[in-house]
This record gives C-alpha cells, sequence and structure tokens, in this order.
C-alpha cells in the first residue's frame, strides 16, 4: 500500500473503538499466539490507542463490557483443545447468559494437518455469536505460520501499517547433526528408549541465544507437520535435544514415528538440517528464589534438565526437587548420572523415582505426588514454588486430581479446592507440557 492510499484509507477507516480501551487477550501454548498479541498491543498503544494485553485466564468475563472492543488470538491444542490459559476463561463464557456489550473478534490460529482445525477460536466464536457480540466476519482462521496473515488482517483490523514490525515468532535455522548417543541402556527393549542429540548452528552468521524453555521444531522429509522438541541443554552455538523412539501398531503391522526415526536412524551426522526455533514455550526459568517442583516422565525430562542446568549456572538460589518416570530403572532411567551427581551436590535438593514396571505394584509420578502431597503444598502455597509437568497427556488429569484432593484434605472444601487448583493454573505456578 502506498502511503497515499494508506493515508486515505486511515481517513475512511475510522474505527469506532479509536476513543475507548482496546482488550487484547490471548490463549497460547507455545507462545505464537501470545506473540500476535503482544505486538498488536504494542502497535496500537504506540498509535496512542489505550490497549491492555492479558492472557485469558487473567480476563473476567463480566469485565468485558468495559472495553468496547475486544480482540483474542488463541491457539488449538491437543486433540481441538484449548491451551491451559484458555480453558477457564471458555468456561466462565459458557455460563454467561446476559448478551455482551461489546464487540469480539477472534484470530484463531492452527494448523489443518490436525483433526480439529482451529477448534478452539471457533468455540469461542461460537460463544460470541450466542453472546452478541460477533457476527460470522468476526473470525479470521490461520493455517501454519500465521505472521503474514496477522499483517493483512492487522492492517484492516485496526488502520495501522504493520509492515516491517518484528515479531518474536519462529525463526528457521540450519544446523548440524554433530553428535548423538544414546539415553537408555543396553538392556532396554528395542522398541523404546531415548537418544540425545546435539545440533550446531551451521550459519556462522547467526547469533541466536538459546535458553530453557525453548523448543526446536523440525519437519521430517516428505510430510508438512512440524514436530516440537524441547532443549535439553544449550550452548552458544547450538542445542541438546532428547529424541524418544516412538512406535505404534497400525492393524499387525508395527509402525515408527516419522520424526523421531528420522531424528535417531536417517539423519546421518554432519548433515545439515532446517529447523525452526522458538524462544519459550511455556516451561520458561524461574526466578532464582522461586522453588521449582519438576514432575517429568519418559523424555519429559529433556526440559527439566535444561532448567537445572541453567538454575545451577546462575547460581539460583532457591530449590529444585525432580520426580522422574518411566518403566524400568535399569533400562530408562535417563540422566541418571548427571541426576544422580546434582542430588549428591545439593543442586537437586530431592530426587523421587517411580519406575511403574518394577516390583508388585506399579508406581507413578502421581503416586509420588500423593504420598507426598503435604510437601508439594507447602511448596506451592506457602514458599510460592511452581510445578512444571512435561510427559504423556494423561498425567494433567491424574496430577489434578491428586492435588485438588490434597488442598480438599487442606481446606476441608471441595468447591474452594478446585477454586485454588484453578488458579494456581491461571497464575502460571502449575504448568503443563504434554505430548
Ligand atoms: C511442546 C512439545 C514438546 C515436545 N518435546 C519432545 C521432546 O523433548 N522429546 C521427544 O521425543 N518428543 C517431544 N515431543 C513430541 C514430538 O513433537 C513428536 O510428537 C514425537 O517425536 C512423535 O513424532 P513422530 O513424527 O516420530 O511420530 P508420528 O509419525 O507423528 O506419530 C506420532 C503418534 O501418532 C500416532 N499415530 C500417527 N499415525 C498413526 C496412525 N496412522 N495410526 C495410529 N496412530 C497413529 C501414534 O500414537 C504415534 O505415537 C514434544 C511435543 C510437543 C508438543
Ligand atoms: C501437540 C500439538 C497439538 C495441536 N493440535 C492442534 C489441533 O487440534 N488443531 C489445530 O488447528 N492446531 C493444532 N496444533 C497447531 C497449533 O495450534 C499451532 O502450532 C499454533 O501456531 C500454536 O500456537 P501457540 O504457540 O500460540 O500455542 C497443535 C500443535 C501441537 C504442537
Amino acid at each position: 500500500m502506498n502511503q497515499f492510499s494508506f493515508y486515505l484509507k486511515n481517513l475512511l477507516f475510522t474505527p469506532i473503538y479509536e476513543q475507548g480501551d482496546i482488550l487484547i487477550g490471548y490463549a497460547s501454548q507455545t507462545g505464537t499466539a501470545k506473540g500476535l498479541a503482544e505486538k498488536s498491543a504494542e502497535l496500537l498503544q504506540a498509535s496512542g490507542r489505550s490497549a491492555s494485553c492479558l492472557p485469558l485466564s487473567q480476563v473476567s468475563v463480566e469485565e468485558l463490557d468495559n472495553y468496547q472492543q475486544v480482540l483474542i488470538f488463541v491457539s488449538t491444542y491437543g486433540h481441538g483443545e484449548f491451551p491451559d490459559n484458555g480453558i477457564a476463561f471458555f468456561d466462565r463464557l459458557c455460563e454467561r447468559t446476559n448478551p455482551l456489550n461489546t464487540k469480539v473478534d477472534i484470530f484463531a490460529i492452527g494448523d489443518r494437518n490436525y483433526g480439529l482445525f482451529c477448534e478452539a477460536g471457533k468455540l469461542l466464536h461460537e460463544q460470541f455469536i450466542r453472546l452478541e457480540a460477533a457476527h460470522d466476519n468476526n473470525l479470521q482462521l490461520v493455517d501454519g505460520a500465521p505472521y503474514q496473515r496477522w499483517q493483512q488482517w492487522f492492517a484492516d483490523y485496526s488502520g495501522l501499517n504493520p509492515d516491517g514490525s518484528v515479531l518474536d515468532g519462529p525463526v528457521q535455522l540450519a544446523m548440524t547433526l554433530t553428535e548423538r548417543g544414546e539415553l537408555h541402556s543396553q538392556h532396554c527393549s528395542i522398541e523404546r528408549g531415548a537418544y540425545r542429540l546435539r545440533f550446531t548452528l551451521a550459519q556462522t552468521d547467526k547469533t541466536i541465544q538459546f535458553q530453557s524453555g525453548d523448543l526446536i521444531g523440525v519437519v521430517p522429509p516428505n510430510e508438512t507437520l512440524e514436530r516440537l522438541y524441547s532443549v535439553s541443554d544449550v550452548f552458544d552455538d547450538g542445542v541438546e535435544l532428547c529424541i524418544g523412539k516412538v512406535v505404534y501398531q497400525q492393524g499387525e503391522v508395527e509402525v515408527v514415528g516419522k520424526c523421531s526415526d528420522y531424528l535417531i536412524n536417517r539423519l546421518s551426522l554432519n548433515q545439515p538440517i532446517e529447523v525452526s526455533h522458538r524462544a519459550q514455550g511455556g516451561l520458561v526459568l524461574p526466578k532464582p528464589q522461586q522453588p521449582l517442583l519438576m514432575v517429568a516422565t519418559g523424555t519429559g525430562i529433556a526440559p527439566m534438565m535444561c532448567l537445572l542446568r541453567e538454575r545451577v549456572a546462575t547460581g539460583a538460589s532457591a530449590s529444585n526437587w525432580l520426580v522422574f518416570g518411566n518403566r524400568h530403572s535399569e533400562q530408562d532411567f535417563y540422566y541418571q548420572q548427571d541426576l544422580e551427581q546434582m542430588r549428591s551436590s545439593g543442586q537437586l535438593s530431592r530426587l523421587d523415582l517411580a519406575f511403574s514396571r518394577e516390583g508388585d505394584k506399579k508406581v507413578y509420578v502421581q503416586d509420588k505426588l500423593q504420598q507426598n502431597r503435604q510437601h508439594v503444598l507447602r511448596w506451592l502455597l506457602d514458599d510460592n514454588g511452581l510445578l512444571y509437568v512435561c510427559g504423556q497427556p494423561m498425567l494433567k488429569s491424574a496430577i489434578r486430581e491428586v492435588l485438588v484432593q490434597a488442598l480438599q484434605e487442606r481446606l476441608g472444601d471441595a468447591t474452594e479446592a478446585k477454586v485454588q487448583y484453578q488458579q494456581l493454573l491461571d497464575k502460571q505456578q502449575i504448568v503443563y507440557e504434554l505430548y
């Protein structure tokens, strides 16, 4: 758009919300929707408009009426689910009956490779239509990398020109696989186990700062769907990933996971590969004085290793407690040596292990939390500690059950216990990264 037509457009298209407050809410699991929301707020503020930007977990449905205009950025996770910081807002929205006195636009991001495309955005939109705050044309559905679509759409929405604005989105990088080693022992069965892979930046001109909590995206050959991997260690010139084998049954046939097999078996050493780098997913480095309880199963240990190493390297004073679970201690106790060393040096104040296929009774990480529930509550409620969970999707309901029950014991009230648990989620004192 040239300057004249842009000026004309601004003149003709004077949005009604120019005098009023704009609320920008987001629900985001790995930071993309959050980045778009923050950039939109920044541009609106720079143009003199009053815009606030909040995760939906901090937005009250009743307060929506205080804004002339509401703009929501939302991604979809799991199988058509909301990101964690959007779940409670959606539940409250569904309960509201009286119409809203505001106008809501939704910018929904997703990926058509998943069954329920942009489902969270569609569900929100349905509710806002019911509450008379949106029409059909107030929903944008965006497939894949959303930055270009956002630029076009934001220009129309706001009358502002976002060209040239830099978003903290995924960055494409050329890297080279420089080391690969087993994390499981030789006793591990052939279809299980995990590998540590060291990748080094192939471009010498790139200066990227890798941090714990970052994610690396890989698209295997002949595929379109990107797989994400947490960094398990960071270096000036690269990262380490921890990749688990994936094997599943398709009828009679055993099939291997496409990306994990590519990274473990087919990508050669010293072969360059294009990856994407997403800074800071959900498991961000806590404040140095904040206690950290980490619960990990299988390759869920990856982000925890990185957090632990960074906490140690930066001299964080608060305690680190790890609960790790897998099947067999003698087969798949990943990073055993590092963890035992950290435990004996006191860098890990506590290490609980739950190997499910040993002994007569199966023991899972949630059982360890259940046994130590009073201690867990002290960490969360009295010491303002964090609980990070990474591993299988079923961990969310299992850990929720343990914590709600423990809170109920402490508070003596079931409803209050659920509210407190939700508050811990909303304040991001409890963060799940599940896959
Ligand atoms: C935020 C995040 C962080 C992650 N971090 C890590 C990490 O650090 N380490 C790690 O190893 N993984 C991690 N993952 C998981 C990773 O992204 C991949 O999902 C995993 O490697 C499997 O991908 P794949 O291509 O090997 O398997 P795919 O080929 O995509 O198959 C994956 C699964 O899909 C199912 N499936 C696929 N096709 C079929 C079919 N036709 N029939 C039945 N079932 C089917 C199977 O259950 C199979 O287990 C993370 C995921 C997320 C979202
Ligand atoms: C594990 C996983 C599950 C996903 N499930 C869906 C889905 O069901 N529907 C969809 O449209 N997109 C799905 N996506 C794609 C995300 O919505 C998309 O990558 C989005 O850009 C992420 O935004 P965020 O970083 O703000 O969370 C999924 C992505 C991942 C990694």
